[in-house]
């Protein structure tokens, strides 16, 4: 008997270990779902949710939360989490944003996803799934990193890709959903017309305790999409090179004397469903 063909997206987040890059996004996170009216009583996805990091802070307001996410080991993480602040009203599962198939029609007011849809292949497969599962008056509302943007996130991005080998063909990178164009038509596709889409410009704040080149190593060691690019410029020879330029990126967007604090642009989406 053959094994089951390795899922390339759920292998890229299932490495290395996530929450150790989503425990310098905690504040954010929390800020982020008050602003964009999480409220008690609301029915909530949270997709592409890892260990929490909004998901936590929505129920923590009162609402009903499920948290989907392809990668087991943020699955694990996120009931743990959940288990120990004793939220009943959150629990978290496996599943693929390109097909919800285990989930009804218009099953939720909200569904939220912040730097999580965004990586999985099929955009507008997952569009249409975004689409389906909220319920007609409710909304989306994604976060989404922004090709070169000059803060962090998109700036990691791009530094790394110079270090690693071309995508497949018809590979479709990430961050086309941080341009408007693409995520009206994507969301058109799914039969939303573009005046019930609105963008704005926000800001996720990362907070580490230690100095930026210290959070390049949580990156290097923890980060899936950073270790791949360790690993294709360690076979060049070029793991340093990649090291220094990550270090002078960080360095030079760190706001703090005191730690690390760099904060980084994205666009947020809100769909009116
Ligand atoms: C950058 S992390 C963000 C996690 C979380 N939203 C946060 O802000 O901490 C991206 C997340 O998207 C998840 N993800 C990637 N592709 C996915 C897919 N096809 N379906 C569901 N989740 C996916 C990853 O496993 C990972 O947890």
């Amino acid at each position: 008997m053959s094994a089951a063909p390795v899922n390339p997206n759920k292998a890229l987040w299932e490495r290395g270990d996530f929450t150790r890059i989503a425990a310098t996004m905690r504040e954010s996170g929390e800020e982020l779902v008050e602003r964009i009216g999480i409220s008690k009583g609301l029915k909530v996805l949270d997709l592409g949710c890892g260990d929490g990091t909004t998901a936590l802070p929505s129920a923590k307001l009162g609402a009903e939360v499920l948290g989907v996410d392809i990668a087991r080991n943020l699955v694990e993480a996120g009931n743990r989490r959940a288990t120990e602040q004793g939220l009943t009203n959150l629990s978290f599962r496996e599943g693929d944003a390109t097909n919800l198939q285990s989930i009804p029609d218009g099953e939720f007011d909200v569904v939220v996803s912040i730097f999580g849809a965004m990586f999985a292949p099929k955009p507008f497969d997952v569009a249409k799934e975004m689409v389906r599962v909220a319920r007609p008056g409710g909304r989306i509302v994604m976060g989404n990193w922004i090709p070169n943007d000059p803060t962090l996130v998109a700036q990691i991005l791009k530094i790394s890709s110079a270090y690693t080998p071309p995508p497949p063909e018809g590979f479709i990178s990430p961050m086309t959903w941080g341009v408007e164009s693409n995520v009206i038509e994507r969301f058109g596709s799914a039969g939303v017309p573009a005046e019930q889409i609105s963008f704005d410009r926000d800001s996720f704040i990362f907070r580490y305790t230690g100095s930026p080149s210290g959070l390049v190593n949580e990156f290097r060691n923890y980060y899936g999409p950073t270790m791949n690019a360790f690993d294709a410029a360690e076979k060049n020879g070029r793991d340093g090179d990649l090291q220094r330029e990550l270090e002078e990126l960080f360095t030079s967007q760190n706001t703090t004397a005191d730690g690390t604090t760099i904060p980084a642009t994205f666009l947020r989406v809100t769909v009116a469903r």
